[in-house]
């Protein structure tokens, strides 16, 4: 069969609903946007740790630091999985990151918004976590088997994730006037850069085309956002909180919420590198990787030696 034939007989497979494993034939460019989506995922896994890891020694309460440590431990697991179904595409791990830490791979921009108080631990798990959900769960059914696999797992953990900052902003929004401020004030900061996570509308987009057709994306950027705005405005009221948008309100032919426009000047500001936190995040993410060489080398050494052992019983 040519080429021709084989990616006809792809989109065939794809369009049946199969999954995509790793030893099946796929079009080059099905391998490399997916390596490029896995790695890039993985990378906002790991990074996302940076922000809420701030706040562990300052965490208001014993409990609280202790559900903020599992969270962040979920958070890197994420990546590990991650980082292990884009191997599966035949990337090998540290090749991924060094593009992390040269900066040539990205990871959402989110991460790259400063932590000023603890209401925005709660704001992250409320808002950054809940908008990840939205995505992850329409990722659960992508093409791509060990991507898919790794999904499910991923927004059992998420849901948690979700529960745990809403339930900080309960408290907060119950609280003083201070506390309620607080959370008033962490919801104007992150609202919008939570809005920007789905990124830029898929009319502007040339890949979301093919995505879909490959199924690796089943939901435009637009959908997803919607629904994420659907779903978070009766949180806020619940909590008594606003949402700074004076254009959003129930539009009742459409059976959805109208919301503002999208500064998307600020959004390619963060991925191009010039968000608040950009370079902090690099940095520290650098030093953790160079801080941390000695344990990949001794391991390595370690399997070396067990794989030695295995060799002279086998003999
Ligand atoms: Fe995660
Ligand atoms: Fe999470």
């Amino acid at each position: 069969m040519d080429n021709q034939e084989l990616s006809e007989k792809f989109q065939r497979f794809v369009d049946a609903e199969n999954k995509v494993e790793a030893k099946d034939w796929m079009p080059e460019g099905y391998r490399k946007t997916l390596v490029r989506q896995i790695a890039q995922h993985a990378h906002s896994e790991i990074i996302g740790m940076l922000p809420e890891g701030n706040w562990i020694t300052r965490a208001p309460s014993l409990r609280r630091k202790a559900i903020l440590l599992a969270k962040i431990q979920d958070e890197a697991g994420h990546g590990l999985y991650l980082y292990g179904s884009a191997e599966t595409l035949g990337v090998e791990r540290a090749a991924m990151v060094n593009e992390l830490l040269s900066g040539k791979s990205k990871y959402s921009s989110i991460f790259n918004y400063p932590t000023l108080s603890w209401a925005d631990i709660g704001t992250i798990g409320w808002l950054v976590d809940g908008a990840a959900i939205v995505n992850q769960v329409s990722l659960q059914r992508t093409s791509y088997g060990p991507y898919s696999r790794a999904m499910i797992r991923i927004c059992k953990e998420e849901s948690f994730h979700q529960r745990q900052g809403y339930e900080i902003m309960i408290a907060l929004s119950n609280g003083t006037a201070a506390q309620k401020s607080m959370a008033q004030d962490a919801l104007n900061r992150w609202w919008w850069p939570s809005l920007m996570m789905f990124g830029p509308s898929d009319a502007t987009s040339e890949h979301s085309a093919q995505n879909m057709k490959w199924k690796i994306k089943r939901h435009s950027n637009d959908e997803l956002r919607q629904k994420f705005v659907d779903m978070t405005v009766p949180q806020a009221e619940y909590l008594g909180l606003t949402i700074p948008d004076k254009n959003l309100r129930w539009n009742k032919e459409r059976g959805h919420y109208d919301f503002g426009e999208i500064d998307w000047e600020e959004f390619n500001q963060v991925v191009r590198g010039n968000g608040p936190c950009n370079k902090e995040r690099l940095e520290a993410r650098k030093n953790a990787h160079d801080n941390g060489r000695w344990v990949r080398e001794a391991a390595m050494a370690y399997a070396k030696k067990q794989s030695a052992k295995n060799i002279l019983k086998t003999a």
